[in-house]
């Protein structure tokens, strides 16, 4: 296994999915000394699921392409900045909780010259992507909704952009003091796009509910609302479609043939950075992670 796939560090954090012993190179896989095996995909990243995810849950080829094509035109450049500039002075390891293509983690990292990420999501197909997004970035297949199979106390920095939230492993992985970098849509994100196509609601409630998911382990420390006005063409609008969970809703996809023109939209990005409490995390038999 070569360092670009998976860096050393990254290695030592990660845990078998099975028994929760260190992991260590042998071959091409990840191995632990009860020889559980993880192979290492071609492209560069693991898979350390041993169960089936519902389906659904994953992106599909056609929602990635669509995000690495959108992300890569810039529109959400700003908010990565931002991102990025709060994660300023991270050294250590950052965790990207639902990673998708790394976009926001390679930002991230090139801001952090002494920092390692790693990318954990529940798409093969993301990864492929995450995986050669930046050479201190390693990817692992993981679903978010499980005990991670991640050391705990072993990251500085968690971030967690668009996707699912599981405030309990946040909170085990992150050292005494770690931070968690959380970005979600505003009410009014692509609202012209939505008056066209039936785009999912944004919860207007959604800060009150992301504290309160998160109280019993964090303390907020910071937040910022990012507003702007992007102009999309009729190719990009549809990619802002068809990289989120509308995706999963063919029947709201239907009008997007409509779009012809450019198209002024607001992007509108609530960013909240919380800092780790203090307290122990639950554990029991669900949670064998070392
Ligand atoms: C809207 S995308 C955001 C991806 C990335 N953070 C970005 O903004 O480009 C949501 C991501 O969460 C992942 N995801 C959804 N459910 C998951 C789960 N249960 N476990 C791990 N990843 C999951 C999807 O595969 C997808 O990459
Ligand atoms: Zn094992």
């Amino acid at each position: 296994m070569s360092q670009e796939d998976l860096p050393p560090s990254v290695v030592g954090a990660l845990r078998c999915s099975v028994c929760g012993d260190p992991v260590a190179p042998a071959g091409r896989s990840l191995r632990c000394p009860r020889r559980h095996s993880f192979d290492l995909a071609k492209q560069g990243y693991v898979n350390l699921l041993h169960a089936k995810v519902p389906a659904g849950t994953a992106d599909t080829a056609e929602m990635v392409a669509a995000r690495v094509e959108f992300l890569g035109a810039g529109h959400y450049a700003p908010m990565a900045d931002l991102v990025a500039a709060q994660a300023a002075g991270t050294t250590g390891l950052v965790v990207d909780a639902g990673a998708g293509t790394g976009y926001y983690l390679s930002r991230v990292l090139d801001e952090l010259p002494e920092a390692t990420g790693l990318a954990l999501d529940v798409s093969a197909l993301a990864l492929r992507r995450a995986a050669k997004a930046h050479p201190r970035l390693g990817a692992a297949v993981w679903n978010l909704w499980a005990p991670w199979p991640v050391a705990t106390g072993s990251a500085s920095l968690v971030l967690n952009v668009f996707a699912p939230r599981n405030g309990a492993e946040f909170h085990r992985v992150l050292e005494s003091g770690g931070r968690l970098i959380v970005v979600s849509p505003q009410p009014g994100h692509l609202r012209e796009l939505a008056a066209v196509v039936d785009l999912l609601d944004v919860d207007d409630r959604k800060e009150q509910r992301l504290d309160a998911a998160l109280s019993a382990y964090f303390e907020p420390e910071d937040r910022f609302e990012q507003q702007q006005t992007v102009t999309l063409s009729p190719g990009d609008a549809r990619r802002a479609v068809l990289m989120g969970p509308n995706a999963h809703h063919p029947a709201r996809l239907t009008r997007l043939a409509e779009l012809t023109e450019p198209l002024a939209v607001t992007t509108a990005f609530l960013v909240s950075v919380y800092r780790r409490k203090d307290v122990t995390t639950p554990t029991g038999p669900g949670n064998p992670r070392r």
